[in-house]
């Protein structure tokens, strides 16, 4: 394998933990630091301005991971993994990295944005309760997919 594979290994890496380690940050911390404010703060306005500057960097990391696993895939020549069902976790990476891409390009600057200033206007609480559970999911899937992944491979496939 050449340098520039293992360097864009080392990016695709950096890139997931920035992108992901954020991810945590939100679901554990600050999501249920915005949920127990006191009623004099403006909890809206403040986890806008924390979630907004994440997006910017989630958006650079996303892009990063991207590239440098499709790189990946072409130094190996692997494309035939995505037809063999113990490669699961390269369809799980995809499926992640599309999700993510999906919501941090269009879904949330063209709506998702507007709708969480309406609906956290009407009832902050439920909104915010939804938002969590959202963030849960991504987080759960982007997990098992890093397992996968790191065990994968290295060699370890849970599917013969
Ligand atoms: C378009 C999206 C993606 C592509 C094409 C891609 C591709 C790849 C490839 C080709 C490898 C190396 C596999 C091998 O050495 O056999 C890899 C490794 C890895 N990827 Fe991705 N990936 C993508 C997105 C993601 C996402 C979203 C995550 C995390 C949620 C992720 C986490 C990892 C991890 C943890 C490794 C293992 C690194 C190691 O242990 O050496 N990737 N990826």
């Amino acid at each position: 394998m050449n340098d520039y594979f293992t360097l864009a290994r080392v990016i695709h890496v950096l890139a997931v933990v920035l992108w992901i380690g954020g991810v945590a940050m939100v679901t554990t911390v600050i999501i249920p630091a915005v949920l127990r404010m006191s009623k004099g703060e403006d909890p809206i306005t403040m986890f806008e301005e924390i979630e907004g500057r994440f997006a910017r960097q989630a958006k650079i990391t996303t892009l990063l991971t991207g590239l440098t696993g499709f790189y990946m895939i072409y130094v190996l020549d692997a494309w035939d993994r995505y037809l063999q069902l113990r490669y699961w976790w390269i369809h799980a990476m995809t499926v992640v990295w599309i999700l993510f891409t999906l919501v941090l390009y269009v879904l949330e600057p063209l709506i998702l944005h507007k709708l969480f200033r309406e609906y956290a206007k009407k009832t902050a609480e439920k909104t915010f309760r939804f938002v969590q559970k959202a963030h849960w999911i991504l987080l759960f899937l982007s997990l098992v997919t890093i397992v996968g992944a790191v065990a994968g491979s290295h060699g370890w496939f849970f599917i013969k």
